[in-house]
């Protein structure tokens, strides 16, 4: 924490004349690593019924590193993010992804694990869940 450049002081500044919300902005900005900083904000309404089985699938398989509704962690970056939408990673790129693995090429995070408990049928659910996350995030 003490190496990073996220002073107290300024925070403070920004809460007294901004709000609390910006404080708590400025702290997760703090907090996140800089390639998360241009990820979209995570939906915020109850999960419809239709993506609930996929979200139950995430949180069990992908949610280590990719985060609470696709947030991304230190381990795995956002997927509820404008480079994960359908134009640029298509539906194939999560089978894929599952099925054989993700060499690091987009971010620093390292390699992503074949990901072996889960089937096909299982990432289709994992799919309609995160598109749901990343349309309620206004990405596409
Ligand atoms: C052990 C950590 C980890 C787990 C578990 C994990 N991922 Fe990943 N995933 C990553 C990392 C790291 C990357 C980024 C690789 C890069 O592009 O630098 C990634 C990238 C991806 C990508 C982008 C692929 C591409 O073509 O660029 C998709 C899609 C994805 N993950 C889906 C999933 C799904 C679905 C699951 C659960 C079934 C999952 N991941 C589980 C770490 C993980």
């Amino acid at each position: 924490m003490r190496q990073k450049m996220c002073r107290t002081s300024e925070v403070k500044v920004w809460s007294a004349t901004m709000g609390l919300a910006v404080m708590i902005a400025a702290l997760v900005a703090c907090e996140s690593n800089a390639t998360n900083q241009d990820a979209a904000k995570p939906a915020a309404g109850a999960t419809p019924a239709d993506v609930q089985a996929g979200e139950a699938k995430f949180s069990a398989n992908c949610v280590a590193c990719h985060g609470v509704r696709g947030v991304g962690t230190k381990q795995g970056p956002p997927l509820v993010h404008k480079i994960y939408e359908p134009n640029h990673h298509a539906d194939m790129a999560f089978q894929r992804a599952a099925e054989n693995g993700v060499r690091a090429h987009h971010w620093e995070f390292g390699n992503m694990p074949k990901i072996d408990a889960v089937t096909p049928a299982d990432v289709d659910q994992i799919i309609r869940y995160v598109r749901w996350l990343q349309r309620e995030a206004g990405i596409y």
